[in-house]
């Protein structure tokens, strides 16, 4: 492992307070911090049918709490040229990255509430409050919802030279080597972090881990053989499997991925314990114009029935949601839900972010 990995491990490990995690647990997550940017713009051509108030009339700016080139990001790109398309303005992509993706959700809490600020988050929005002492924003009042976006699974991956062959060998192999071993994730609360969690409790081990600002830079080094293992989202690691690039032991849904049918499920690989997939949603500070975020969530539909999108999120192990759940409501429901499902298993394990 590199100096910077190293340090980073250090870091994490004094960060945690971990962990007996004793749940096995279906969902998805993420956190805040600030950070880096990363800009890219999706130009919207059209007349976008202005509303009453003209919205939008100048650059709308998506925030990614987590790096450039990462799967929240992949799919933020994904559905923002169409979006801007039926707006008929531009989105410009910025990432704000760092402590498992709670610094760019605060930035967008505590942005001007006037439609141009945007935030795309995942299963971290819902787990943050439990894993933060001093979060700085109430995921259900500090924003309002414009709905959801995907649901992606997640695999279990390692560099390509790492000797377990497969899943169970990974449980036996970490089981022996726990001292030895490193687990990339993305910050506390990260859905990397949950899954990494998920993993050791359900392996009986605690690892070594090792915090980036996104698992896009995590997956490059364990591409190029700096950390162990991980799991992380389809549309980050798909590339990677099928170029063979890294080692795939199993995908963390009950069906197999259609785009990646070699890789058995975790039940199958005899984990069944560890499940989880990553639901990421649209939200906007609480104050936003209701018409805007109409407006919002009336393009998200549409980017989600584009087949392009469509076709590149199947490509990537994913589907969009269903029309009726890229809808305000729906978000609101799921992260209501999803904040009682984390704030138990994290208590039952004892995370802490600090
Ligand atoms: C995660 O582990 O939460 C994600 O992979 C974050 C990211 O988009 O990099």
């Amino acid at each position: 492992m590199r100096t910077t990995s190293r340090y980073r491990a250090a870091r994490m490990i004094a960060a945690i307070g971990v962990i007996s995690l004793v749940a096995a647990c279906a969902g998805n997550g993420g956190a805040a911090g600030g950070g880096n940017t990363g800009e890219g713009g999706a130009g919207g051509g059209g007349a976008g049918g202005g509303d009453a108030g003209g919205y939008p009339d100048q650059n709308i700016t998506f925030i990614v709490p987590f790096s450039a080139g990462g799967p929240t990001d992949t799919v933020t790109r994904m559905i923002a040229e169409p979006m801007a398309a039926k707006l008929g303005g531009k989105i410009v992509v910025r990432n704000v990255e760092g402590a498992g993706g709670t610094v760019g959700a605060g930035e967008v809490a505590r942005a001007k509430p006037d439609g141009y600020t945007v935030l795309m988050h995942h299963i971290g929005m819902s787990t943050a409050p439990a894993l933060y002492k001093d979060l700085g924003y109430k995921p259900l009042e500090d924003f309002e919802m414009v709905g959801l976006v995907t649901e992606v699974p997640m695999t279990v991956v390692a560099r390509k030279d790492f000797a377990p062959a497969t899943l169970q060998e990974l449980v036996t192999y970490v089981k022996a080597n726990a001292g030895k071993v490193t687990l990339a994730n993305a910050g506390i609360g990260a859905a990397s972090h949950l899954c990494g969690l998920l993993f050791q409790t359900a392996a009986g081990v605690k690892l070594q881990e090792v915090p980036y600002e996104g698992t896009g830079p995590a997956l490059t080094d364990l591409v190029g053989g700096q950390v162990d293992f991980m799991c992380d989202q389809t549309t980050n690691t798909s590339g990677q499997i099928s170029a063979n690039e890294v080692k795939a032991y199993a995908v963390t849904t009950p069906e197999r991925v259609k785009s990646l049918p070699d890789l058995p499920t975790t039940t199958e690989a005899g984990l069944p314990q560890l499940q989880v997939s990553v639901w990421h949603g649209l939200y906007v500070p609480k104050g936003t114009p209701q018409g805007d975020i109409q407006k919002l969530s009336e393009a998200l539909k549409v980017a989600l029935a584009d087949p392009g999108v469509i076709d590149r999120m199947a490509k990537l192990g994913t589907a969009p949601v269903p029309a009726g759940d890229a809808t305000p409501q729906a978000l609101r429901t799921k992260l209501e839900e999803q904040l009682g499902t984390w704030a138990k298993v994290i208590a039952d394990a004892g995370v802490k972010a600090s």
